[in-house]
């Protein structure tokens, strides 16, 4: 890496740090009152607060790198030639936790990470109801409040505290269901608390040993991806190859768990004879 490069991303992480703040400031200000909520699906629903927040870090994120490339949840997008002129590129989830949000469930966050050609290069992650703000520029470690994170040192299932999500798309559940079933039968047990991009943080933390989800989008693991890393996680796809960005599917865990983890999906997938849910990728914007 060019010493420029380093510098562009050592400035890139203060703006997103700020920004996250900021849009975790809004968020916390709007969570008790009255909002309004559209339906993009059956259950997936999207407030006015995501929009706000989304529309408060585009705007700073376009002030201070006006060439990288865009990509927010709620619809921000740079033109087709910005795309293709930038190699760097910021994916932005503004509430990841919208459920959580708009039933006043207090568990959510705003999720910001810079891709280098779809490597996560900058994450940070930012829980706005307990000020714990989780970051990481690669090759530099993850932090909490500035404070520097790892993964645990699980080494067995049995000991293992897991987190998992299941997909909006409520016909396309059984994959998720039988690996639920799997995982709980074989750990101290598997979490589903609305927050993707805050269990990857807390695998960061050592708070859970893994987390594994599909489908998702790049906005809700670019950042926390990357802090998994960055405390010495590992993250892989579900067959334990490597894990990509826009691929729609994340494995992140402590390193001593990884190959169990790996070995029930396998088995699950192989007993259920189940296909995965929807493989086609948004795409790079
Ligand atoms: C969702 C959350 C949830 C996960 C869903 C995501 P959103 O993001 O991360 O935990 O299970 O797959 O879409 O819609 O609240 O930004
Ligand atoms: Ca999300
Ligand atoms: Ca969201």
């Amino acid at each position: 890496m060019t010493d420029a490069e380093q510098e562009l991303r050592a400035a890139a992480l203060p703006v997103a740090t700020s920004l996250a703040r900021e849009a975790g400031a809004l968020l916390r200000q709007r969570i008790g009152t009255r909002r309004q909520v559209a339906h993009k699906g059956t259950i997936d629903i999207v407030t006015d607060a995501d929009v706000a927040a989304e529309a408060l870090i585009v705007a700073g994120l376009r002030e201070a790198f006006p060439n990288f490339r865009l990509i927010g949840e709620e619809g921000s997008r740079t033109t087709a030639a910005e795309a293709a002129s930038a190699a760097y590129g910021w994916v932005i989830d503004p509430l990841d936790g919208t459920t959580n949000f708009a039933h006043g469930y207090p568990h959510f966050a705003v999720s910001i990470a810079l891709e280098h050609r779809g490597d996560p290069v900058v994450g940070v992650v930012y829980d706005p109801m307990r000020d714990e703000l989780f970051a990481a520029v690669a090759g530099g470690g993850a932090t909490l409040n500035g404070e520097p994170i790892a993964v645990s040192s699980a080494t067995s299932l049995i000991a293992s505290l897991l987190a998992t999500g299941f997909p909006y798309d409520l016909t396309q559940r059984e994959e998720s269901t039988a690996l639920r079933i799997a995982f709980n039968n074989q750990t101290q047990g598997v979490r589903r608390d609305g927050s993707a991009a805050l269990n990857l943080c807390y695998v960061a933390a050592g708070r859970l040993d893994g987390f594994y989800e599909r489908p998702l989008n790049a906005w809700d693991i670019g950042a926390g991806a990357l802090i998994v890393r960055e405390a010495g996680g590992v993250v892989t796809a579900y067959d334990g190859g490597p894990f990509d960005l826009y691929g729609r599917e994340i494995l992140a865990c402590a390193p001593g768990v990884h190959g169990a983890m790996v070995a029930v999906i396998a088995e699950t997938r192989r007993a259920s004879g189940v296909v995965a849910e929807s493989t086609v990728p948004p795409g790079i914007v």
